[in-house]
């Protein structure tokens, strides 16, 4: 669990007096962050709020700083945050920037007032912008790896009905953190948006901020997981995730005793107490339907608890070749291995969740080819855009049923499937990953861990992108 601790650092976090900044702070403390600098505009609602923060860490060191997004000036608010945020820091750096504050403003475009326009651009566009651009330059400056994460909205994907400002400043803002993430990720300063959909919040009317030990919703203590390819790359990587946050039983599939058992033995070094069971299948030579049967009969017979609480589709393999010239059974297993089994084994299990009343969770490995072609990889593309489709068709239809179904979209990873690239294409990809490095399995841990667990409580239908920045680009 340590993945998830904040200890020793400083966050700066505007707007957390209230709804989401407040969950975020509630959650930063919870993580152990020993200071917290949060903008206010009322003492009454600043003192409430470190109240509701403290019942997370007692001990988290509170500071404040007073700020009116909308009657100061702009330039003034943001030299005046960036200097006492500085000057208050305990360790005389800032960690964690996380740009919420935000307003909204619901008219037709048309008649839309022009004040009220400029507002929620200066709010939830230009003061996150140029926070960033201040407080980022100084992380780069102290070489503090940073986290700057800006609160963006579904809005920075689609756009509203009479919300043409907070669309334009939230879009906007999305696009600028893909742009900073270019140009700081492989200087150690990671930039993110949060997209929140709909929260129950004062901005929405309603107040729901949930009162509960952030770091123990993390836990995966009882649950039970068929994870398919474990054996090593980013499969491994996942397991060694689950097992560090406590699950209780892991049921791999594998086609050799060798690899198994060394994946086993990394697996142990996260939780040496984990129960690791294990189904013989082979995606390519074995019948689709066969092999269905068969994972989805033998888990549930190995399991302890009698249910299946997570099942990840990760077994994968790619060919290159031309489309014109791609031969057929080599296309075909592509498909059957990467896009058929993923999705019916996502039916069978998911059935019998629903069945059981389950509260599952069921993660698939996509990858940046969800969202590219790709090159010489059709049929890649072709099963790993279709997985991505088909993770948000089931979560329409199971989300509300409690089973979550997600996807991690890995960019470019050192596993034995990336082994056979030419050196050519490695060296142009090592120059595009705006972090500056490939991925490895331990890169994997956090992520699955977040999208298996009660943390992710309302995450569904998404894709997580773990790609060291590179589709930003
Ligand atoms: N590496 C990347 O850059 C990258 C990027 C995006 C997405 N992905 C996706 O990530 C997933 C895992 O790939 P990886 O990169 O971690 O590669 P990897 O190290 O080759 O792992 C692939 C896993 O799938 C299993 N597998 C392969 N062929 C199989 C078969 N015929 N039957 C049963 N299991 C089989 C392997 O088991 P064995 O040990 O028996 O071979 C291994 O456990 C795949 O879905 C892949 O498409 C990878």
């Amino acid at each position: 669990m340590s993945l998830f601790r904040l200890d020793g650092q400083v966050a700066v976090i505007t707007g957390a007096t209230s709804g989401i900044g407040l969950a975020y702070a509630e959650g930063l403390a919870s993580a152990g962050i020993k200071q917290l600098i949060l903008t206010y505009r009322s003492q009454p609602t600043l003192d409430a709020a470190a109240n509701q923060i403290k019942q997370f860490n007692p001990d988290v060191v509170i500071s404040s700083i007073y700020v009116d997004f909308l009657s100061m000036e702009e330039d003034e608010i943001v030299e005046l945050v960036t200097t006492q945020a500085y000057s208050c820091s305990i360790t005389g750096a800032i960690d964690i920037l996380i740009n919420n504050a935000g307003i909204n403003e619901r008219h037709p475009v048309e008649s839309f007032p022009q004040d009220k326009f400029d507002n929620v651009i200066k709010v939830d566009l230009t003061i996150p912008m140029k926070l960033t651009r201040c407080i980022g330059t100084k992380m780069l400056e102290l070489g503090t790896k940073g986290k700057i994460v800006n609160t963006a909205s579904v809005l920075s994907f689609q756009s509203g009905v009479y919300t043409a400002a907070y669309t334009t400043a939230k879009g906007g803002l999305k696009n600028f953190t893909q742009a900073v993430a270019n140009e700081w990720s492989a200087r150690g300063v990671r930039v993110n948006c949060l997209a929140p959909g709909y929260v129950g919040t004062n901005m929405t009317g309603t107040m729901s901020v949930e009162n509960r030990e952030l770091m123990s919703s993390f836990s995966l203590e009882g649950q039970v997981a068929v994870v398919t390819g474990a054996t090593s790359g980013i499969g491994l990587g996942y397991a060694e995730g689950l097992a560090s946050a406590g699950i209780k039983q892991l049921i791999l599939t594998y086609r050799s005793h060798s690899t198994l058992d060394a994946a086993i033995g990394e697996i142990k070094k996260f939780n040496a107490d984990v129960k690791i069971d294990s189904i013989p299948v082979d995606f390519v030579e074995e019948k689709e339907d066969d092999i269905v049967d068969k994972i989805f009969t033998q888990a549930y017979n190995l399991s302890v608890t009698g249910a299946i609480d997570i099942l990840i589709n990760n077994a994968g393999i790619t060919e290159r070749s031309r489309v014109e010239t791609f031969p057929q059974d080599k296309f075909d297993a592509v498909i059957k291995v990467d896009l058929n089994i993923p999705v019916k084994l996502t039916q069978r299990f998911g059935a019998k969740m629903l069945e059981l009343g389950t509260k599952g969770k069921i993660v698939a490995t996509s990858s940046l080819l969800s969202f590219q072609g790709g090159y010489a990889s059709s049929p890649y593309a072709v099963a790993k855009g279709g997985i991505k489709q088909f993770t948000q068709a089931v979560a329409n239809e199971w989300s509300a049923r409690g089973i979550r179904v997600n996807c991690i979209a890995p960019g470019y990873v050192r596993t034995k499937l990336t082994d056979n690239m030419s050196q050519e294409s490695k060296d142009l990809v090592d120059k595009r990953i705006p972090m500056g490095r490939w991925a490895d399995r331990s890169d994997f841990r956090g992520p699955i861990v977040f999208l298996c667990s009660d943390a992710s409580s309302y995450v569904t239908g998404s894709t997580l992108v773990v790609d060291g920045g590179w589709l930003g680009r």
